[in-house]
């Protein structure tokens, strides 16, 4: 497919799926000064958002289906036997993902919606191009007739986008995507969804529940978890001209207890000095010193569902696995 320019684009394929958006929303997420700004932090760290260029994405896939990264099988068996129910419950609605990855967990909502209310058509919101058009693959094998919409940004131009559309809506957020939101993002994401849903609206959210560090650590600390977090250095590299060596440090990721979250960092194996040329920034890195890539929150279903109550999401039903180990939990929008 051709690459077009940032900033402008609209890709269309035949007629079958549409993709418009920045592939560098340089202005938000991707942009030098928020970067610098976090990396000058202590400790020092950069937004989970650089784990997902291409090489990234296809790691993210790759560790879906590693042994121990439970999360993805987990959340895709609860959908396999709750997806028709919240077709039921919703009635039908267009659906729109944030952070959509390849959307493979996704086609069994779109079917278990086709089956329930006839062609649904449904929009993914994802921060990379490429992963868009995995998922419009995967969607289209099992629904050829669906009108699908990739929008290439962040959560809230993707909010922005999904305002205009009309009538009821389901807002989908999988993978435990909202665990690895700091406080201020998630509130930024829960204003955003608000604001362009409508009273009524529902939101589906899968979330992780805390559990034994064990499970946990086992999932964050095999070779595809490693590669993924120390590529997060590549994508600084290529994006900023930054000079970080790969092998010069080595990823750690621990269960913190007290804030109930799994923590990604890479630590540094030597004293060096990091340079990141298109953005005339550079820093010294002790031995030993971390830069934290990635949180993972872990949470209790009420706990959540409070939290959520804040923004006026009202909890419908939630299932879980057999284990209790991970919630698929579905809330409606209500203006009081
Ligand atoms: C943890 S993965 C989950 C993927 C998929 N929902 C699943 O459950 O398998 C997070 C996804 O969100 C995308 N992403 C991360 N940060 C984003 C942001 N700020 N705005 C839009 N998409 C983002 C990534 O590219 C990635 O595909």
């Amino acid at each position: 497919m051709a690459e077009d320019h940032p900033g402008t684009a609209a890709v269309a394929t035949g007629n079958k799926y549409e993709i418009i958006g920045s592939d560098v929303p340089e202005e938000t997420l991707f942009n030098g000064d928020l970067l610098v700004a976090s990396l000058s932090e202590s400790p020092r760290r950069v937004n989970s958002v650089y784990y997902y260029d291409d090489t990234g994405s296809l790691l993210f896939e790759r560790l879906c289906a590693e042994k121990t990264y439970y999360l993805f099988r987990t959340e895709r068996d609860i959908l396999a036997e709750c997806a028709k129910t919240i077709a039921g419950i919703t009635g039908s609605a267009f659906l729109v993902e944030l952070g959509s990855g390849n959307a493979e967990k996704t086609t069994l909502l779109i079917e278990a919606y086709a089956r329930s209310h006839g062609l649904t058509s449904y929009a993914a919101v994802d921060i990379n191009r490429s992963i868009l058009e995995r998922a419009a693959e995967n969607i289209l094998s099992v629904s050829p007739d669906l009108n699908f919409l990739g929008v290439v940004g962040t959560y809230q131009t993707g909010l922005a986008e999904v305002k205009n559309l009309a009538g009821p809506k389901l807002l989908i957020c999988l993978g435990s995507t909202i665990g690895n939101m700091h406080d201020d993002e998630l509130d930024n994401l829960l204003l955003s969804a608000r604001s362009s849903l409508t009273h009524g609206d529902y939101f589906l959210v899968g979330i992780d529940l805390d559990k034994e560090t064990k499970m946990l650590e086992a999932a964050y600390n095999n070779q595809t978890a490693i590669l993924a977090n120390l590529c997060v250095l590549q994508h600084l590299n290529w994006r900023f001209g930054a000079d970080f060596q790969i092998f010069q440090f080595r990823h750690v990721s621990i269960h913190n207890k007290q804030l109930c979250r799994m923590e990604s960092y890479l630590e540094s194996t030597i004293d060096q000095v990091i340079n990141i040329k298109k953005l005339q920034f550079s820093f010294r890195l002790e031995r030993g010193e971390l830069i934290l890539t990635e949180i993972m929150k872990k949470t209790e279903i009420c706990e959540f569902s409070n939290m959520l109550s804040r923004y006026g999401f009202r909890r419908v039903q939630h299932w879980t696995d057999l284990q209790k180990g991970y919630a698929l939990m579905l809330f409606r929008l209500v203006y009081s």
